[in-house]
């Protein structure tokens, strides 16, 4: 029987990724010894950024898991300790890359995120709805996903993917936010609702103190490198667009509008604020556009209740595109399904649970038409020279 190699176990140790952090445990000087016994026992200590980490149980089954599948090992203990103070100072210098000023890296020039923001004109109309589950399926995609829930009146998104307990860890003055399992990836969350100091107690959000925030979600939490960052904004026209314009001049908005004539009137406002604020407009949702009739349905007739009546988000479209002078597409009409509330209430979005409904169809197409265009064209470094200059 051969003894286990440490050099195999360190390896395996290093496809171990801190859920929060989502980068090797062995890069982040979590590892504090590895121990391997004649009888191929190998005891590990592990390093928590926090007392009490809430992700502690994920960090033993990975751990314990990548050890027992290198040859030769025949059991795996595992001991858990805290990072000093002066070792999680070094974790936080390292993650910010040496940079002591904190800083928002979404608007950092060059930045290869592409920066999302789902607005409505009032609340109720599926804009968080929309956020999870466009999250989840870019998740799906492969895509590393963040989601700022900058929601003040509802700050639903954690409760929609599962989390709604959750409160982020933090190491130093640094703030981790907290992973929600999609089916196949991770989306990263950060929701207004987790900076309060209690839970229940009631805050009456103001300018001054959304935009700090906002900032705070967009600027002390360690985002990582996403591939998308998606905010669900309040609804309305107020002060956060004002401070996304301020903080993100990169985010592009998606406005999101049911097909009734007042939903409608009042998303063109929150289209045409964004816009004033330098911010593309890069499409419409309409949701909850049709009812498919359950009789006809059980024909295999396709019989559409216009609940809600019909037309907002064409016309949503429509108006944006004429005031811009660009394109503004409608990238998805999503259907009333009962089962998108129940995806909600319970935690899965209905991309995963139930993808082939239309529902989910729907919301994974806009997925990809919006991650499909590739990243912010501003962001993206396209090495060609200026015409007329080759
Ligand atoms: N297409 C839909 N079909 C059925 N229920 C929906 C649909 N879209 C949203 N809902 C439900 O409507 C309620 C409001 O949606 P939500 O996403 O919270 O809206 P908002 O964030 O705009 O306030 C939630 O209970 C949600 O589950
Ligand atoms: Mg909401
Ligand atoms: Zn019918």
């Amino acid at each position: 029987m051969t003894s286990p190699d440490l050099e195999q176990i360190n390896a395996a140790l290093a496809t171990v990724d801190d859920p929060e952090i989502r980068r090797p445990i062995t890069d982040l000087g979590m590892v504090d010894s590895v121990d391997v016994g004649d009888t191929g026992h190998v005891s590990v200590r592990v390093l928590l950024t926090v007392a009490g980490c809430p992700l502690k149980d994920t960090i033993t089954r990975d751990v314990t898991a990548a050890v027992e599948r290198v040859p030769g090992v025949t059991g795996v203990s595992l001991d858990l300790g805290v990072m000093s103070g002066d070792q999680r100072a070094g974790l936080q210098e390292q993650l910010r890359g040496g940079q002591a000023q904190k800083e928002i890296p979404f608007a950092r020039p060059g930045s290869l995120t592409k920066v999302l923001a789902i607005a409505s004109g009032k609340g109720g109309v599926g804009k968080s709805s929309v956020t999870v589950n466009l999250a989840a399926a870019m998740a799906k995609q492969g895509r590393r996903v963040g989601i700022v829930d900058a929601d003040i009146y509802g700050h639903s998104v954690p409760a929609m993917l599962g989390i709604g307990d959750a409160r982020p860890t933090q190491v130093e003055d640094m703030i981790m936010p907290v992973p929600a399992l999609a089916a196949s990836g991770e989306i990263s969350v950060i929701s207004i609702g987790m900076l309060k100091p209690r839970r229940d107690q009631v805050v009456a959000w103001r300018g001054p103190m959304l935009d700090r925030a906002l900032v705070q979600m967009l600027s002390d939490v360690f985002w990582g490198d996403l591939d998308v960052l998606l905010l669900d904004l309040p609804p309305g026209t107020g002060d956060i667009a004002i401070s996304l314009g301020q903080h993100l001049p990169n985010a592009e908005v998606i406005v999101v509008t049911t097909p009734q004539e007042a939903a409608a009137e009042v998303a063109e406002r929150a289209g045409t604020m964004a816009s004033m604020m330098h911010q593309r407009v890069v499409g419409v949702i309409e949701n909850m556009s049709y009812l498919p009739c359950p009789h006809c349905a059980e024909a295999g007739v396709d019989h559409r209740l216009e609940v809600f009546g019909s037309g907002g988000g064409a016309r949503v479209a429509a108006t944006l595109s004429a005031r811009f002078g660009y394109d503004v597409p409608v990238l998805a009409e999503v259907p009333l399904d009962l089962a998108l509330r129940e995806g909600g209430d319970s935690g899965t979005p209905i991309v995963e649970g139930l993808p082939e409904t239309a529902a989910a169809r729907a919301l994974s197409d806009a997925a990809t038409t919006l991650t499909g265009r590739g990243r912010g064209l501003a962001g993206m470094q396209l090495g060609l020279s200026p015409a007329g200059r080759r």
